[in-house]
C-alpha cells in the first residue's frame, strides 16, 4: 500500500514543501530511500527501524520504498525521520490517514522513538503559512518556536507512539497555545550600558549619530582607550527590534541552529564579533547546504570586526558585496541560497604597530615607514564603506578615578529613534524605501545636502586638505545629514558639516 506524508526541507533562510511516499510491498524485506537524500537522510532508515520497533510497532518484512520529492530537490539532515516513521505506519494500516494531507510532519527520531527537536522550524512554519497548510506536527522541543508564526494549528509530541495515537484519536488532543506574544519591550543586550563608560564624549557622539543614521564606524586609538567598550554598547542604543525584524532574526538563527530558547523570539539585536582568524565562508555563509554566517547572524544588528588589520585581506573582500547589497548569495551546483545580510559595521583598529601613535601619555617607538604601511592596511574597498572615523585617546588618570557615570543608553536612544523617525518621514514623503542616511545616494544628497556658501568653502578646504576622494565627500553630507537630524534641522548648517569632517580621523593621519 502506498501512503503519502507531507514534510518541508530548509532552502537558505526559508523551506521547501517535500513529498514523502511511502510503499510498502511484496518483495524481499528492507528498505530503500530515493530522491536526492543526504547521508543523514539515508541513516534514517535504521533510526527509524528501531524507533518503530522499540516503540512496540509492527515493522512491515516486506520492501519498503520510500520517495522523497520534488527529485531535483537535495534532502538533508534527520528532519525526515518523523515523516518516514508515519509513512511506514500509513501504509502497513497501523495508522489512520485521514489528518495525513494537511499536516506536515518533521522531527528527529532516537532509537527508543523520542522525538528530538530540529533546526530552522521557525522557517519551516512561515512557509507552512504561506502555503495555506493547516498545521505542523513535530518535536515538543520545537512547538513553541513553530506556534510563534500564528494561523497554524501546531501540535508538539515527545514520542513517535504519541503521534500514532494522535492520527489515531485526534479529538485527544489540543494544539499548543503561545502565551500572547507580548509587545517587544526595551531591552538592553547583554546588559552593558553606556552609562558605564566614563568620560569620551567625544567617541560616544560618534556612536550616538551611527546608531542615528545607520553609519559604519571605526575607533582609532591606543590600546585601552575603550574602543572594545565602546563598540559593545552599540546595540544598546539602537531602537528596539519591531516584531517583524525580531521574527526575521530569529529565523536566521533557528536556520543555523543557535537558537539558545527553543521557542522564544530573540527580542535584542544581535552583536557579532568573529575572531580575526575567522574563514571567509564562516563571515558570510557557506558549507554543502549553506548555513548562514557571521554577517547575516548579525542582520539588524551589529556586526563587530575588533582589531581590524589582524584580519587577512582576502577575507574581508568577502565582506565588500554583502556591505554593498544588505544580502549575500551563495551559489552551488543546483541552487542558490541567499541570506539577508544588513548590519551596522563597527570596527577599531590600533592608530599604529606600537600601538601609541598621537597618544597623550607615551609615544610611538614607530618608524615613518612601519607606520606608513599599517596605514596602508587602513584603505581599500572596506575602509570605503565606513562613514565615521573616531579617535579614541586614553583617559587620563584624573579621569578614570572620577566617579560620574555617564548619560544611560536609554537617554541615548529617545534621541536616537526620533532622529530617525524624521529621516523615515523624509523618506516617505519622497516616496523612497531607504531606512537610514547610510543608505543614501549621491542622488537624494543633492536634494537633502544643499549647502550654504559659507559651508561650501569650508568643506571644499577639508577636501582639499584631507586629499578627499568623491566618495569620501558623500560620506560627509551624509553624516551631516544625520547629525542635523540629531539636532532637528531641516536644513544642514555649518556646525553640521564641521562636526562631520571632524569623523576623518584616518584620512588626516594619512
Ligand atoms: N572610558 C572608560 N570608562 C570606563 N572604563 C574604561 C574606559 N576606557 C577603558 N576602560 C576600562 O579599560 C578596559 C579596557 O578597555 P578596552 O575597551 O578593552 O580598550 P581597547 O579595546 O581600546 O584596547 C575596559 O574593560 C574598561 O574596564
Ligand atoms: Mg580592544
Ligand atoms: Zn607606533
Amino acid at each position: 500500500m502506498l501512503a503519502r506524508i507531507w514534510s518541508a526541507s530548509l532552502f537558505g533562510i526559508n523551506a521547501v514543501k517535500v513529498g514523502v511516499e511511502v510503499d510498502v510491498s511484496g518483495g524481499l524485506p528492507g528498505i530503500v530511500v530515493v530522491g536526492l537524500p543526504d547521508t543523514a537522510v539515508q541513516e534514517s532508515r535504521e533510526r527509524v527501524r528501531a524507533a518503530l520497533k522499540n516503540a512496540g510497532y509492527a515493522f512491515p518484512m516486506r520492501k519498503i520504498v520510500v520517495n522523497l520529492t520534488p527529485a531535483d530537490l537535495r534532502k538533508e539532515g534527520p528532519s525526515f525521520d518523523l515523516p518516514i516513521s508515519v509513512g511506514i505506519l500509513a501504509a502497513s494500516e497501523q495508522v489512520n490517514l485521514e489528518l495525513l494531507e494537511d499536516y506536515l510532519f518533521l522531527g528527529e527520531v532516537s532509537l527508543d522513538g523520542t522525538l528530538r527537536p530540529i533546526a530552522g522550524v521557525l522557517a519551516i512554519a512561515a512557509t507552512a503559512r504561506s502555503l495555506g497548510i493547516k498545521g505542523l506536527v513535530l518535536p515538543r522541543d520545537n512547538a513553541q518556536e513553530a506556534a510563534l508564526v500564528d494561523g497554524l494549528l501546531v501540535y508538539g509530541f515527545k514520542h513517535v507512539a504519541d503521534v500514532a495515537d494522535f492520527l489515531n484519536q485526534p479529538h485527544r488532543y489540543s494544539p499548543i497555545k503561545v502565551d500572547g506574544l507580548e509587545e517587544l519591550t526595551c531591552t538592553q543586550p547583554n546588559g552593558l550600558d553606556l552609562k558605564e563608560v566614563k568620560g569620551q564624549s567625544h567617541a560616544r557622539r560618534a556612536l550616538e549619530i551611527a546608531a542615528a543614521g545607520g553609519h559604519n564606524l571605526i575607533f582609532v586609538g591606543p590600546p585601552g582607550s575603550g574602543k572594545t567598550m565602546l563598540a559593545r554598547r552599540l546595540p544598546s542604543i539602537l531602537p528596539p527590534l519591531s516584531f517583524a525584524e525580531a521574527l526575521e532574526v530569529t529565523q536566521i538563527h533557528s536556520v543555523a541552529g543557535l537558537l539558545r530558547n527553543q521557542g522564544s523570539l530573540i527580542r535584542d539585536r544581535p552583536f557579532r564579533s568573529p575572531h580575526h582568524s575567522a574563514s571567509g565562508p564562516s563571515l558570510v555563509g557557506g558549507g554543502t547546504f549553506p548555513r548562514p554566517g557571521e554577517i547575516s547572524l548579525a542582520h539588524r544588528g551589529v556586526l563587530f570586526l575588533d582589531e581590524l588589520t589582524e584580519f587577512k585581506r582576502d577575507v574581508l573582500d568577502f565582506l565588500r558585496q554583502p556591505l554593498e547589497d544588505g544580502q549575500v548569495n551563495i551559489a552551488r551546483t543546483r541552487q542558490t541560497v541567499c541570506f539577508p545580510a544588513q548590519f551596522t559595521l563597527v570596527a577599531s583598529t590600533n592608530p599604529c604597530p606600537c600601538g601609541y601613535f598621537g597618544d597623550t601619555l607615551q609615544p610611538c617607538s614607530c618608524s615613518p615607514r612601519q607606520r606608513e604601511s599599517y596605514w596602508a592596511k587602513l584603505s581599500g574597498p572596506l575602509m570605503d564603506r565606513i562613514d565615521l572615523q573616531v579617535g579614541v585617546n586614553r583617559l587620563k588618570p584624573e579621569e578614570m578615578t572620577h566617579q560620574s557615570a555617564g548619560e544611560s543608553s536609554l537617554e541615548v536612544r529617545k534621541r536616537v529613534q526620533i532622529a530617525r523617525e524624521r529621516a523615515r518621514n523624509r523618506f516617505e514623503q519622497a516616496q523612497l524605501t531607504l531606512r537610514c542616511n547610510a543608505e543614501l545616494q549621491s542622488r537624494h544628497l543633492k536634494q537633502w545636502c544643499q549647502l550654504d556658501e559659507s559651508t561650501r568653502v569650508l568643506l571644499e578646504a577639508a577636501i582639499r586638505k584631507l586629499g578627499l576622494s568623491a566618495r569620501a565627500t558623500d560620506r560627509i553630507l551624509k553624516v551631516s545629514r544625520t547629525i542635523a537630524d540629531l539636532g532637528d534641522s531641516a536644513t544642514l548648517q555649518m556646525s553640521h558639516v564641521a562636526e562631520a569632517i571632524q569623523y576623518r580621523t584616518i584620512d588626516r593621519m594619512q
